[in-house]
């Protein structure tokens, strides 16, 4: 399976949660792990599975996110499966629909990506950080359940020696 993880962060928490998918993911085939501002075009052509993620600025996504997104040629991404995630702070369930993950997701399905998975958040006890304890478990847990979307199974049976 080609995997490609894309993340953009300003303090380094997003880039933390994206190397723990990544290194979840890596039990299934080929991960390449790439800042936002480094992905092309070439590099959505011939993707099993692309995971995006960014923080959540204002709730929204970050600005300097937003023109990257746009550069990108509508319906590159063919039915790709696609999953969209963001660091935030623990909101009341009213503000947590404002998250980045969610304009991640629909920008992606525009981008003619098919979403396997509902958006997902992680979470950052303060602007800078640091990440709640728990939350890379967390979103390791949440690769596998991609995986396991993917192909039921497979989760289960890592690669070899990727394990204990
Ligand atoms: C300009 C700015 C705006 C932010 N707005 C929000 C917000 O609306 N909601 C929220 O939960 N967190 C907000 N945050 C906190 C970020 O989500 C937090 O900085 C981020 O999760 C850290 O990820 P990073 O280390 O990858 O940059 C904001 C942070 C910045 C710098």
């Amino acid at each position: 399976m080609n995997s490609l993880v894309v993340h953009f962060s300003k303090f380094g928490n997003t880039r933390m949660v994206a190397e723990a998918i990544a290194d979840s993911l890596k039990t299934a085939g080929t991960i390449r792990l790439i800042t936002l501002d480094h992905l092309t075009a070439d590099d959505l052509t011939t993707l099993d599975l692309l995971v995006v993620g960014t923080p959540t600025h204002r709730m929204n996504l970050p600005e300097a996110v937003r023109p990257l997104l746009e550069a990108l040629p509508r319906r590159i991404l063919r039915k790709t499966p696609v999953a969209a995630f963001d660091t935030s702070y623990r909101m009341s369930p009213f503000l947590a629909r404002f998250t980045a993950a969610g304009k991640l997701a629909r920008r992606l399905r525009r981008l003619g990506g098919k979403l396997i998975l509902p958006p997902e958040t992680f979470h950052v006890k303060g602007r800078e950080g640091p990440l709640y304890p728990g939350e890379r478990e967390r979103a390791s847990t949440w690769a596998e359940s991609i995986l396991e979307r993917l192909s039921p199974g497979l989760a289960a049976y890592p690669a070899a020696g990727h394990r204990s």
